[in-house]
């Protein structure tokens, strides 16, 4: 049985988030005092994840499991996760978003453990800006944690990158460069309303014809003909390729038709989509001793109900009441 929705699209990617904190402070994300923290006993333990990750890839359909926060690296356990999701049969994809920090570490770990891909998030390659945009002076951290991750096999690292209006949007065609001379498979990102203070303006969006724009002044851009399937990036390539460039239009260019996710957040809340109104919860009827037949049951009726798109475009909009953060990037 998979997780299908009542539109027939069919969720085979899961993506987990492990903590809710984070040790940086993006303007889009948060506010520089950080947030309210779930509480540690709120918080899924190692075995709660793997339990419902061997439940929904082994009687759900799940093929891929991204782990997501939050930032990843900053739980605890992560190594020994990666290590017992990878003994899964069957085993799924595994792969982690993460902001970089602690990456220099973790790489090799991780990629022992059995961690397939990684994606690192980097708006700027100038450390004033770097501070400006997250609130800390972590850019080597960063840098040197997507080194480690190429280092470790771990290739393409795909890089992450939302661009502000008059904060880094004129930096995006020197960071196409850097990704272009380090082999790193870049993806510029439109911002969405999911920023924990609700500041999110459309008008301060930089859209994907904006981001096209800018890398034009530097780069010649074709349309990239390869199958694009649910991947939230559109490619282009880059003077006539094989280096490409992605861009993730979730505002402008909506992709939910095609979406394939399911999500789990860190307090171990069902999701079926980033911006769901709804949450089924997991972690309540796990704890309440629900069997491995009622929880993927569960999880099956949370999908059902997903709805058509994000409805960022409706004027009846609302944002979610968690925020990204929360819910899982
Ligand atoms: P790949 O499989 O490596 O392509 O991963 P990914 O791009 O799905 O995952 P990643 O965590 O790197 O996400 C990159 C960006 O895609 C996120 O910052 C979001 O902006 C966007 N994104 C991820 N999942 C979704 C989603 O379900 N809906 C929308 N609208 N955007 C998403
Ligand atoms: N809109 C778009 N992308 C966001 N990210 C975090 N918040 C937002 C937002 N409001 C990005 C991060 C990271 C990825 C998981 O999501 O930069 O790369
Ligand atoms: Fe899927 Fe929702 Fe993301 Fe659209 S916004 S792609 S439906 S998770």
């Amino acid at each position: 049985m998979t997780l299908v929705d009542q539109f027939g699209r069919v969720a085979t990617d899961l993506r987990v988030s492990l903590t809710d904190r984070c040790n940086l402070r993006c303007s889009y994300c948060m506010p520089a005092e950080g947030l309210a923290w779930l509480p540690r006993r709120e918080l899924l333990t190692d075995d709660e994840v793997v339990r419902l990750c061997r439940i929904a890839v082994q009687q759900l359909g799940v093929r891929q499991v991204r782990l997501t926060g939050g930032e990843p690296l900053l739980r605890p356990g992560l190594v020994d996760i990666v290590t017992r999701l990878s003994g899964l049969s069957p085993r799924p994809e595994l792969a982690l978003t993460t902001n970089g920090i602690g990456l220099a570490r973790l790489a090799g770990p991780l990629r022992a453990a059995g961690l397939d891909r990684v994606n690192v998030s980097l708006d700027t390659l100038r450390p004033d800006r770097f501070e400006t945009l997250a609130h800390r002076r972590r850019l080597p951290d960063v840098l040197a944690g997507i080194t480690a991750a190429a280092e470790a096999g771990m290739t393409p690292v795909k890089i992450n990158t939302v661009l502000l209006r008059e904060l880094n949007e004129d930096e995006a065609p020197d960071l196409l460069d850097f990704a272009l001379q380090h082999r790193l498979e870049l993806r510029f990102i439109e911002q969405m309303p999911l920023d924990a203070q609700h500041g999110w303006r459309r008008d301060r969006m930089v859209t994907a014809d904006e981001i096209l724009a800018w890398l034009s002044t530097r780069h010649r851009l074709s349309p990239d003909d390869r199958e694009r399937g649910s991947a939230p990036a559109q490619t282009w390539l880059v003077d006539g390729g094989p280096a490409r460039v992605g861009i993730i239009a979730s505002v402008t260019r909506p992709f939910c038709g095609d979406c394939d996710r399911t999500r789990l957040t860190a307090d171990g809340q069902v999701r079926s989509c980033l911006f769901s109104r709804d949450e089924a919860d997991l972690r309540g009827a796990l704890r309440d001793g629900a069997s491995d037949d009622e929880l993927a049951q569960a999880w099956r009726t949370a999908m059902w109900g997903k709805a058509p798109g994000h409805a960022i475009n409706d004027p009846s909009f609302l944002q979610p009441a968690r925020p990204m953060s929360a819910i899982g990037g």
